[in-house]
């Protein structure tokens, strides 16, 4: 099998077994509610990224699985959260009604803060274990996941709605609403992996471009995906008045920013002298993405 279907093969199992025999019958139902929205699928696009850059240093990145599956809590945080009324109010993701629609609101919205926690746990109990470079990826990891990172972009992102912004404030929206974790999640893998500052330096670059172009074909997917396909519902920026690159710089330009951007990924990756062949190929799968 591919290496990076196995990786994602194995995220999924990791997620699958920590939530085996989790709570008691009093707090049961928070369980049901993040395993519902963490196992309903999802590309691991975080976690297998980490996994990859670690695996160009280290050999066995099994033990690294708890990170990467911890990065994939946060981000499914954040999609819960995302869609809540308040927020994006949407009813559809990862193929499956939102979780605010089968759980209800409050458990909703406290699903999202347990995964969040439930990352903090995994990262804290790593980190006592494995010290410094430990304490280093999880301060990258929860930078890019607080108010200097993700929350950042979604803050913004929200507060734009019904508004036309200038192009620097789009760009630090996107930079930090899905952007930071991506970097994170690459950065986080050179880190645990102890890979050389210079090579740290370049997945600095190459994360930020990368984590641009996937959320310019987020925008993009928006317009002209397929709800089936994507699993979830398109024309949700429209409806909520979003600012988004497409309604910005229209959808050719934005494609062949994505063009541009993946290039220069690729360019950035020609730097590294490790075997960059399972990054190039994920990079490129994510510009021709349709889901
Ligand atoms: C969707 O992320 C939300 C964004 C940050 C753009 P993904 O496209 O990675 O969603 P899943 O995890 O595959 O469902
Ligand atoms: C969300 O961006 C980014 C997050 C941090 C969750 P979007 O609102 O565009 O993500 P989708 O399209 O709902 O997945
Ligand atoms: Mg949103
Ligand atoms: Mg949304
Ligand atoms: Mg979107």
């Amino acid at each position: 099998m591919e290496n990076i279907k196995i990786l994602k093969k194995e995220v999924d199992s990791w997620i699958e077994n920590y939530f085996l025999d989790k709570g008691c019958k009093y707090n049961k139902r928070i369980y049901e509610a993040m395993e519902y929205s963490i196992k309903a699928g999802g590309k691991r696009i975080r976690p297998i990224l980490l996994l990859i850059v670690y695996s160009m240093y280290k050999k066995d990145y099994s033990k690294v699985l708890n990170m990467a599956a911890s990065i994939e809590m946060i981000h499914t945080y954040s999609l819960i959260h995302d869609d809540l009324p308040a927020m994006d109010n949407d009813d559809l993701r990862r193929g499956k009604p939102t979780n605010h629609k089968v759980f209800g609101e409050a458990i909703g919205i406290l699903a999202g803060d347990a995964l969040l926690n439930e990352a903090m746990n995994i990262m804290f109990d790593y980190s006592v274990k494995n010290k410094q470079l430990g304490i280093e990826a999880s301060m990258e990891i929860s930078k890019a996941a607080g108010a200097e990172g993700m929350i950042a972009g979604q803050v913004v992102d929200i507060l734009s709605e019904n508004k036309s912004i200038p192009i620097e404030k789009l760009n630090y929206m996107h930079e930090n609403k899905t952007g930071a974790l991506i970097k994170a999640s690459i950065k986080a893998g050179a880190i645990l992996s102890n890979a050389p500052k210079e090579d740290i330096n370049n997945f600095e670059k190459f994360g930020k471009k990368l984590g641009m172009a996937f959320q310019i074909r987020d925008d993009i997917l928006d317009v002209v995906g397929n709800s089936k396909t994507l699993g979830k519902n398109v024309k949700s920026d429209e409806e909520n008045h979003k600012t988004t690159f497409v309604t910005v710089y229209g959808l050719d330009k934005c494609n062949e920013m994505c063009e541009k951007l993946t290039k220069e990924c690729l360019d950035i990756l020609s730097n590294i002298g490790k075997n960059t062949g399972d990054l190039e190929k994920l990079t490129l799968f994510l510009l021709k993405r349709e889901f």
